[in-house]
């Protein structure tokens, strides 16, 4: 077959290219968008909530599954606001907004290229003073809305596992190092969320905050930098597409006396797709002195009783979703064609395999069928009878679908299958009874 490789899309055409596979494809749509759409919100269509749940699972493979120090926490969003006054986010997490007295735009202060010049309308000297402007979002728990019933929406998980701490270690019976890892939604009240779901007010993240004594801070802190990138790049991620860049003294969050990001070469430049922190005894001492309720740990093997130091990889499902899907587009030339394929690590594509009879032929679809219900406990299979088969395939190449496997009319005498592979087109015949054995193989590589 002819192949060509097209000139790869790059920068804003890339990024089109990708926000509008989602939406024709059913990775993410916008929310409430028959009212015209909600303020950089979305949702994740068929496709898109396959995709995000992989990401997500291959995260807590990574942390949770494949490790015996670290456990699993599932954590409230609704939050008291002593919480958030001793983490320190109710004075802290904050963004310095300046608005524009010409055209009425908001900005960060901290983007502006030129902070006398409003970039949306161009006037010198029309912003005005800037305020500090707290992320979290807040409402009122129960029918009275009055100070006693304020409530917030977490900002970050980690805290949910901070004052978790002596119920964790009691329970899981762990002594540092040790770790306590969370999925779960996040929002913050961003001033400016922009490119998509990249910085968006609800957003899902993926943190794990490891408690070790403070001595071996700085050694866990390097680890869980060179792990963090290493995981990106196992999933599929070019190394030189990624880095590693430490903060400067003046980017520290209130927390942190060490943070490094993962960065990815977004089409508009370098951006953060994950933090990790050295948050110190930080948190721990805050929720004791905030609390009253010692959280530290008691070494028997010393007769020491100390404050474990945390190091914290902090990263976002959403935006590790809009990552791998920036990565893994890819066009090229297929008989003078041009051919879109998402080159999804396995583990992450929607479906793993897509189950295509040759024709919708009352004698073809109910072997097709049968084929679907021998795969479907093993994988996440996609069946479709529609359309021609070329067209199909070239659906499956752009939802990321490794193998697809095409049951024609000589299946029915000689019981085999073709299977197509993704990248390289390549196609195998293979016998029915041992698809499920071939593609475990293949998969699993
Ligand atoms: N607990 C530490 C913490 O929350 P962070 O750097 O503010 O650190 C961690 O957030 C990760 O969460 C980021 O690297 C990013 O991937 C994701 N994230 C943060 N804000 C986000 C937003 N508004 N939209 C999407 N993802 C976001």
């Amino acid at each position: 077959m002819s192949v060509e490789d097209a000139k790869p899309p790059s920068g804003q055409d890339l990024f089109d290219k990708v926000v509008n596979l989602c939406k024709r494809r059913g990775f993410v749509f916008p929310t409430a968008e028959i009212y015209g759409g909600f303020r950089s919100t979305y949702d994740y269509g068929p496709v898109g909530a396959l995709l995000l749940r992989n990401v997500k699972a291959a995260w807590w493979r990574s942390m949770v599954q494949l490790r015996d120090d670290i456990v699993p926490l599932d954590a409230a969003i609704l939050s008291p606001p002593a919480v958030w006054e001793a983490s320190g986010h109710l004075e802290n997490f904050t963004d310095p907004l300046v608005d524009c007295r010409s055209c009425g735009a908001r900005h960060r202060l901290d983007e502006l290229d030129d902070p006398e010049v409003c970039p949306g309308c161009g006037t010198r000297g029309s912003l005005t003073d800037p305020r500090q402007f707290n992320l979290m979002f807040k409402t009122h728990a129960g029918p009275v809305e009055d100070d006693a019933a304020v409530a917030y929406l977490r900002p970050e998980t980690a805290q949910g596992t901070f004052v978790n701490f002596a119920n964790v270690l009691n329970a899981s019976r762990k002594k540092p190092p040790f770790g306590v890892a969370q999925v779960g939604r996040s929002f913050r009240n961003e001033i400016t969320p922009h490119s998509f779901i990249f910085r968006t007010r609800e957003f899902e993240q993926m943190e794990m905050e490891y408690f070790v004594p403070p001595d071996e801070a700085e050694r866990w802190y390097e680890y869980w930098c060179q792990e963090r990138l290493r995981w990106y790049v196992e999933l599929g991620i070019p190394e030189d597409s990624l880095r590693l860049r430490s903060h400067d003294a003046d980017e520290l969050s209130h927390y942190s006396v060490a943070t490094s990001d993962v960065e990815f070469r977004f089409p508009w430049g370098w951006g953060e797709v994950e933090g990790i922190a050295n948050r110190t005894d930080y948190d721990l001492r805050q929720h004791t002195e905030h609390s009253g309720e010692k959280l530290d740990y008691f070494d028997p093997s010393t007769e020491t009783r100390y404050v474990p130091h945390v190091i914290e990889p902090a990263a976002g499902a959403t935006r590790a979703m809009m990552t791998f899907l920036l990565a893994a587009y890819d066009e090229e030339i297929v008989r003078g064609e041009t051919r879109t394929v998402l080159r999804l690590h396995h583990s992450l594509a929607p479906y793993q395999v897509a189950v295509l009879p040759l024709s919708r032929k009352p004698d073809l679809v109910p072997t097709a069928r049968k084929v679907l219900q021998l795969l479907q406990p093993h994988s996440m299979c996609d069946y479709d009878e529609t359309q021609a088969i070329g067209r199909r395939y070239r659906r499956q190449d752009e939802l990321g679908t490794p193998y697809a496997v095409t049951v024609d009319f000589d299946t029915l005498d000689d019981h085999a299958v073709t299977v197509r592979e993704r990248d390289s087109m390549d196609q195998d015949r293979v016998a029915i009874e041992d698809l499920v054995e071939h593609l475990r193989d293949k998969l699993a590589a």
